[in-house]
């Protein structure tokens, strides 16, 4: 969507914090022992605490609050009985809907101690992220982003896992324009003041090619390890709003 008014803008602000709390009481619970389920039922009871919806369950039917996935997973991972182990990393993708308006972020997590490269590979989704948000503007194009996210993820010797993509968003999850985290070919759409989207880097330390695992998982082709990071933003004239933030 693009906001029109200052009372969509207020609430998709309020989406956003709901969002944003979720991630960060989330991620305070990650730790060896904890299963999947769990954390997703406190984001359960976050969002009836402030009267949000799960957005993959309204849209979607997702069976979860949140999308959980683990290590290879890539996105969609299932919560449920999974006990989160040392040295793995679990993405947080939190998707919440209030008052009919949706915001969508995730955050990667290191479960206890892990290796540097898995380290080195939450830094290049964060840091692909941040080049993306730093080209997010009115006036250049979705195609500015996928140049831009790609580019620092194979800077640091990482794939993106080119076919999942971020999105338009705010009347529900999945809304144009599609927003590719590589450099596409062809005429692109230029980013208008107003518009609401995702910019979510989703990359392997190993090749970007992914396959379904079932209805819902998608999981790195060669079993490499995944993160992601995403932010809903409202492109503007200059910086972005960070509505998850
Ligand atoms: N949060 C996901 C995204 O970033 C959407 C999940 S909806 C699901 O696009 F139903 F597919 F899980
Ligand atoms: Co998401
Ligand atoms: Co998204």
């Amino acid at each position: 969507m693009s906001v029109d008014t200052p009372e969509e803008l207020a609430a998709l602000k309020a989406a956003g914090r709901v969002v944003a709390q979720t991630l960060r009481e989330l991620r305070k619970l990650v730790r060896p022992g904890v299963t999947t389920g769990e954390l997703d039922a406190v984001a359960g009871r976050i969002f009836a605490a402030h009267g949000a919806r799960s957005g993959p369950q309204l849209d979607y039917n997702f069976p979860g609050v949140t999308c959980i996935s683990v290590g290879d997973e890539a996105v969609h991972g299932i919560p449920g009985p999974r006990r989160l182990r040392e040295g793995e990393l679990v993405k947080l993708d939190v998707t919440a809907e209030l008052d009919g308006f949706y915001a969508d972020a995730c955050r990667t997590v290191a479960v206890g101690k892990v290796k540097p490269s898995a380290t080195k590979l939450v830094g290049a989704a964060e840091s692909g992220l941040k080049q993306g948000l730093s080209v997010a503007r009115a006036g250049a194009t979705v195609n500015d982003i996928g140049i831009a996210v790609q580019g620092e993820i194979e800077k640091r010797g990482f794939s993106v896992c080119h076919s999942l993509t971020g999105h338009g968003i705010g009347r529900r999850i999945h809304e144009e324009p599609t927003v590719f985290s590589v450099a596409q070919p062809g005429p692109s759409p230029v980013l208008t003041e107003g518009l609401v989207i995702t910019i979510e880097p989703i990359i392997a330390a190993g090749h970007g090619d992914v396959i379904e695992d079932g209805k819902w998982v998608v999981k790195t082709a060669d079993g490499s390890l995944s993160a992601h990071a995403e932010h809903t933003i409202v492109i503007q004239d200059g910086a972005p709003l960070v509505l998850t933030a």
